[in-house]
């Protein structure tokens, strides 16, 4: 299997451009969204080493559950509307944290986490996950990480098949 490979680690932007393709090719011809999910979260860990911790929340009756995850254990649930992950589920939209001590409702799952960033997983107007990323040090996410990552959350929606019995299952 090929491997991902970048480059332009200095240019974030360059990064991401040169990283896209690979990560589309990665999951095109794969239906099944764990593995999806997995080799994603994988992919990023590899590519974006400013992030600590990346994975994967699954909406699961009103709640975030755990999915593929690249870094130490974290938690396992999340109520929509709590902590940056159900804020940004709630609101749909990319929230980017520089500072987790400053965001009122953080949920420390890594004591050592200082930024964020969630992005919302939507597919038809409907939201099914989140993608999170953590980092060690404060402010390492920006817009240049919102866009980049929002295009990764669409295709990843794309592979998601809407029949999984993911919202309202076990
Ligand atoms: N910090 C997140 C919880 C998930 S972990 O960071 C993996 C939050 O506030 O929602």
């Amino acid at each position: 299997m090929e491997q991902i490979k970048v480059s332009s680690v200095e240019d974030r932007a360059a990064g991401y451009k040169e990283v896209l393709p690979q990560l589309k090719s990665l999951i095109a011809d794969e239906p099944d969204f764990i593995a999806n999910a997995a080799n994603l979260a994988a992919a990023l860990k590899q590519t974006l080493h400013y992030a600590s911790w990346i994975g994967f929340y699954f909406l699961k009756n009103g709640e975030l559950v755990l999915g593929p995850f690249q870094g130490k254990v974290a938690c396992t649930r999340i109520k929509i509307g709590n902590g940056v992950c159900g804020t940004a589920a709630v609101q749909k939209r990319t929230l980017i944290v520089p500072n987790v001590y400053e965001f009122p409702d953080h949920i420390f799952c890594d004591p050592d986490s200082k930024s964020e960033i969630v992005v919302p997983l939507v597919k038809n107007g409907e939201l099914f996950g989140v993608l999170d990323l953590d980092s060690s040090e404060y402010g390492s996410f920006d817009e240049v990480d919102a866009r980049n990552l929002e295009l990764v959350a669409d295709m990843f929606s794309d592979t998601f098949s809407e029949t999984y019995p993911i919202r309202n299952g076990s």
